[in-house]
């Protein structure tokens, strides 16, 4: 009986799930790729505390930061960014709807993104301020793509 009731009760939330997921269009691809952004701040988080002095720099602590945000800019996303599944079709996303239009150069910023990620792969290892140096571009590139393809954030 307490299995046939705790089967019914997934049943329950299953069917619930997907109802939630019909109510809100792209629900499940706008969570997934805001938390692959989440997970890039993360370890920004950590190199840029380095960087900015906020965190004692150790070397092994900021490769792993950047193997880890390297990882989390190369991960093929071609199926989180349906077109049109940004906050005009759903509130819960921040994406702007240029990402969709002819001429939009995600995919540049999104390549620079990378390019930016392993320089800072290759420098993280080596001391504090090769670290610093590569902390740049990498913000930029972060902040080069909201701006463009964001809501305005305040
Ligand atoms: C090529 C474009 C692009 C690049 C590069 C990019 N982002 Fe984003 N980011 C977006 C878009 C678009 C959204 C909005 C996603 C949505 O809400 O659907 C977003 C959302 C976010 C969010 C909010 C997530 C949430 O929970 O709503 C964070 C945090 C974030 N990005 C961090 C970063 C960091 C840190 C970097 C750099 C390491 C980065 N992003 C690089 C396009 C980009």
């Amino acid at each position: 009986m307490k299995r046939l009731l705790a089967g019914a009760t997934l049943l329950a939330l299953t069917l619930s799930g997907a109802a939630i997921a019909q109510d809100a269009p792209f629900a499940r691809e706008i969570k997934a790729r805001q938390g692959i952004m989440v997970y890039r701040a993360m370890q920004l988080g950590v190199l840029g505390g380095m960087a900015k002095g906020e965190i004692d720099y150790n070397a092994e602590a900021a490769q792993k930061a950047a193997d880890n945000l390297v990882a989390a800019v190369t991960l093929d996303q071609s199926m989180l960014w349906p077109k049109g599944s940004g906050h005009s079709a759903n509130a819960a996303s921040t994406a702007n709807d240029d990402i969709w239009k002819d001429g939009s150069d995600i995919g540049a910023k999104g390549k620079a993104m990378v390019e930016a990620a392993m320089a800072m792969q290759a420098a993280a290892g080596g001391g504090l301020d090769s670290l610093k140096a590569a902390m740049g571009p990498v913000g930029e590139a972060c902040g080069a793509c909201h701006k463009a393809y964001r809501i305005p954030q305040n």
